[in-house]
């Protein structure tokens, strides 16, 4: 089990005039996330996601607060820790003048794989996302949906038990985001425990057993997609008015119908989903 326990960071920026700024990115934020779960964090941008996974996978020191894994304090076993986990960053940060397969390579070496298992691990995993033919090309003749599928099968090479994913599919084609999705729920029969960032609500809906809300730093709700829809009311009347799009939430498709039955314009009535309670949660408004 992973334990989050009044987690905090914050950022000291310079602002205008040589004036500092302090950015709280994480503001006391608690949460535990079970083993074998594949646990989604939902935010807006700037919400936090990315912050917050850097501490749990070791990248970024909080300032304030505890992370556990397995009621141990991840900081103070930084090795062990580090040689469980795996991590898909959301930036693409490969080595730009090795190849594939030396990037691989690296990867493995820096885990202490010996070097018979971790050969024929690279072969699996390159081979698992269409790569191997790629093996001998510079990175930099990937695109950039190759270079995303290579940066996930990497976090993979050292069979971790715990694996965090920020962003995992974005930009990638339906055709291999459905193949990662594949992947992530081979490593969830596995065993392995998920934590992945996403801002496809679809993929959350998808994958993941429970979800967090996360807004400015905060925690704002937990529970599975189905739980927090049902919160919020199962079913949504949308309609036209004064120039936006207008929503409702009910317990009852019934309720929803004798509320549509009153307004002016008609109004569509459909089951919740999780964009739903994203939206109300972390509100309508562009920071
Ligand atoms: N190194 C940094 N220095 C200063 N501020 C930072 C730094 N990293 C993050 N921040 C700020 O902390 C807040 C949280 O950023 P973070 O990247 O964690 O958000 P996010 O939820 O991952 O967003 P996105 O959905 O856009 O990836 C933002 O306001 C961001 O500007
Ligand atoms: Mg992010």
């Amino acid at each position: 089990m992973i334990e989050i326990i009044n987690l905090k960071k914050q950022f000291k920026t310079k602002g205008k005039n040589g004036g500092k700024t302090v950015k709280t990115a994480i503001d006391n934020l608690s949460l535990a996330i079970n083993d074998g779960e594949i646990f989604g964090l939902l935010g807006p941008n700037g919400a936090g996601k990315t912050t917050l996974v850097s501490m749990l996978a070791m990248l970024m020191r909080p300032c304030g607060g505890e992370i556990l894994y397995d009621g141990k304090n991840a900081f103070a076993n930084e090795t062990f820790v580090k040689s469980q986990i795996g991590v898909v960053p959301q930036h693409i940060n490969f080595d730009q003048d090795l190849t594939v397969w030396e990037n691989m390579e690296l990867h493995g070496r820096l885990h202490h794989l010996p070097e018979k298992e971790r050969h024929a691990r690279i072969d699996e995993l390159l081979e698992y996302v269409g790569l191997q033919e790629r093996r001998r090309e510079s990175i930099k003749a990937l695109s950039g949906g190759m270079k995303r599928r290579l940066l996930i099968v990497r976090a993979l090479i050292h069979r971790p038990k715990v694996l965090f994913l920020d962003e995992p599919t974005v930009a990638l084609d339906p055709q291999v985001r459905r193949r990662i999705w594949d992947l992530i729920r081979t490593l969830h029969r596995e065993g392995v425990t998920v934590v992945l960032t996403t801002h496809y609500i679809e993929e959350a809906e998808n994958l993941c057993g429970r979800v967090a809300v996360i807004n400015d730093g905060r925690l704002v709700k937990t529970g599975s997609p189905t739980e927090l829809c049902r919160q919020l009311g199962s079913f949504t009347a949308e309609w036209d008015a004064d120039g936006a799009r207008q929503y409702r939430f009910f317990a009852q498709r019934s309720e929803a119908a004798a509320f549509a039955a009153e307004l002016d314009s008609a109004a569509f009535i459909r089951r919740t989903n999780l964009e739903d309670v994203f939206i109300e949660l972390t509100g309508r408004a562009i920071k």
